[in-house]
Parts: structure tokens; sequence; C-alpha cells
């Protein structure tokens, strides 16, 4: 047996599992997932052994929607000796060494739990130690890089710990796979953060440029008090923002924003079409996707970034409904769409779209 470790937000284990059973069928590996609800993280033990590897490098974190990192684990130890936790932890490594290792990156981690809060320091600290043993090992001899391997301790307690490896295409860079921002402290909602994540880690860099461009104009479903709306206005796009609640002042004090007391679901663009269309609205999964799909096939948006608030049960299942139904509409109309889905770190119950239009149809008639 050889196993995928998979990180997740805690108590989102039963999600991510599904997730990864239903990939990795996919994939032509099969296995079962093994986890405990509120651990923040799963195990997927594979049958054949070699297919952890191939999930490991097929599978990429960024196409998922559950993973916050996904690790090929080579040796699970137990009952670490607390006066020497780096012999046997170096040498699982050591004894997996392959030339890729040389400009490999260490990550020394822990759960998004409070347990795993507990760890940090510790993990700190190990860290430090045990890249001087790997160089001394002729491991990690090079500068490390971010396009060699990754080599990952993940402790899930002080004296337990698995070790395996990523593959730089796949992987996530950011430690514990959490994507850490600073709240701008004139932004009117911590949702700001949601979105500016998005952007940031969902779009490629040309994509930014491409859709946030000053001067675009965008519409905001459900904006108040305006966190998201902040967003494009700090990237001087001209704002419809909807919503019978209150806006931030000082938002309509640039002069970017227009806010329209009105329902989202029958809200029409002011001059027939915008280049962005981002919806927070608290509303059912499939309703909300339903209206996505309204406004990118009627053309009234180009892009798209929403949020789907997710139910209490079969979250992974109620998603793929929803956007495979939002999914076979785009794909009749021939344009060619980037469609990604996360679980962002920001993201509560809740989950992140975005739908980026890359080409359009006519442009090949
Ligand atoms: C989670 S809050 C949005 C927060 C906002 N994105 C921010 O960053 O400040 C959801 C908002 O959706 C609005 N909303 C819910 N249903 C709506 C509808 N049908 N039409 C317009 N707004 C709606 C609510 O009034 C609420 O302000």
């Amino acid at each position: 047996m050889a196993s995928l470790l998979g990180y997740c937000r805690a108590g989102y284990e039963p999600d991510l599992a599904n997730e990864i059973t239903a990939r990795a069928a996919q994939l032509e590996c099969y296995g079962y997932p093994k986890f405990t609800t509120g651990e923040g993280f799963i195990t997927y033990e594979c049958y054949n052994p070699q297919d952890a590897d191939k999930l490991g490098r097929l599978l990429t974190v960024e196409s998922t929607i559950f993973a916050r990192q996904l690790v090929v684990i080579t040796t699970e130890l137990q009952g670490l000796d607390k006066q020497d936790r780096l012999a046997p932890v170096l040498e699982s490594i050591i004894g997996h060494d392959n030339p890729e290792m040389k400009n490999g990156v260490l990550y020394v981690e822990h759960a998004d739990t409070d347990a795993g809060k507990d760890l940090a320091k510790f993990c700190r600290k190990f860290t430090v130690v045990l890249r001087q043993a790997l160089r001394k090992n002729q491991c990690l001899t090079f500068k490390e890089q971010q396009n060699g391997r990754g080599i990952h301790v993940f402790f899930t307690d002080f004296d337990t710990c698995m070790v395996g490896y990523t593959y730089p295409q796949s992987r996530t860079l950011h430690a514990n796979g959490i994507y850490r921002l600073k709240f701008p402290a004139s932004a009117p909602s911590r949702s700001t953060l949601k979105l500016e994540e998005a952007i940031l880690t969902m779009l490629s860099p040309a994509q930014q440029e491409l859709v946030f461009r000053p001067g675009a104009r965008a519409v905001d479903l459900g904006a108040c008090p305006g966190g998201w709306t902040y967003q494009l206005v700090q990237r001087e796009m001209y704002v419809e923002a909807i919503d019978n609640g209150l806006i931030d002042d000082a938002l309509m004090a640039t002069g970017l924003v227009e806010h329209f007391a009105a329902d989202g679901f029958t809200y029409k663009p002011q001059f027939g079409r915008v280049d962005l269309l981002v919806c927070d609205m608290i509303e059912q999964p499939d309703r909300v996707a339903r209206l996505m799909g309204d406004w990118l096939v009627k053309k009234w948006a180009d892009h798209a970034i929403f949020n789907l608030k997710l139910p209490m049960k079969r979250r992974y299942e109620t998603v793929v409904e929803a956007m495979d139904d939002l999914q076979a509409r785009l794909h009749e109309l021939k344009d060619r769409f980037d469609v990604h889905l996360r679980h962002l770190y920001h993201d509560r119950d809740e989950i992140t779209v975005s739908v980026i239009r890359v080409s359009q149809n006519s442009y090949y008639n």
C-alpha cells in the first residue's frame, strides 16, 4: 500500500475524501480514503503502490476543490523519541534520495486545527535542524528552488509524522497549503480577503491583467457592505453594486461605484454588458450557478467570479451537480473558458468559482 496525504479545512475531510476518490478513479487509481473528521487531513490508501506517485504527479492541487496540499507519503513514523526525532526523519528522507531532491524545497507542516497550531513553533524549529542535517547528507545541497521536489514532513502530534514528497507542477507553494493575506484596514468587510485570494491564486498573472483593467466595468451582486467592491475599486474598475443593504461611504466617495438597491436575480447591467460579474449572495448553489450561467451565456459578462454557499451535507456532490449544469451550458457556447473551483483559505462554508472567458467562438468564425 502507498498513500496520498491531503490537507483541508477541519470539518471538510469527508468532502476531500469524496473528491479524491472520484478524481483518483478518473485516473484509474483505486483505493479508499481514511480520515477522522475535524483533523484537517485525509489519506487516500492506494491498492497499487505506484498509484500514489501517479496521483501526486497528475492530480494538481489547483485542479481540486477541497485539497490545500497533496503529498505522496513514503514513510509513517510513530512513537518518535522526543530526545531524537531527527535521526528517524532524516533516515526516511535519505532512504528515498533521488537527484531531484538536491534542489528540493523542505516543508515541515501541521494541520490547520487547534492541535496543529500547538505544533507550529516546534515545526519551525525542526525545519532549521532538519535542513542542516539534510545538507550534511548531500540532500538539498543546491539552493532550494520551487522547481525541485517538495520534501514534506507532516506532524500530526509531537511524536508522529508522515514523510513524503510533492512534484513542483502539482503542489501549492504555500506552507501548510495556506495563502495568508493581510486584512486591508480600509476595507469594509473581512469578505474582501475571499475575492483577493481568488484573484491572486485562481487567475494567472495574464488573466489578472486581462480582467482587472483600470476603467473596466463590473457588477457585484450581493455587494454590501462592500468588501468585494473594494477589491474592484482598488483596481480602478467601475462597479454597479447590487444589494438592499448599506454600502460603505468611502467606496461611494471614490466616484467609481453606483449602488442599486435591487434583487440580484432580476438585475440587468446598466449598459447591456460588463467585463466582470462577481457574486457573493447567500443563496442555493444551484440557483447561483444558473444565474451565473445566464449572464455568461447572454454575454452580459465576459468573466465571472462567484461563491457557492455549501449545504451541511453532500457538499462535494452539490457543487459537482451545480457546476456540471453550468459547464454544459458554457460548452454549448463553443467559447473557451478557464474554470476553477476552490475552497479557499478565506472561504468559510462556501467555495469560490472563477470562470474566465479565454476566447470567443466568433474569433474562429
Ligand atoms: C455575504 S454578504 C456579501 C458580502 C460582500 N461580498 C462583502 O464583501 O462585503 C451577502 C449579501 O448578499 C445580499 N443578498 C442576498 N440575497 C440577495 C439578492 N437576492 N439580491 C441582492 N443582494 C442579495 C445580502 O443583502 C448581503 O448583503
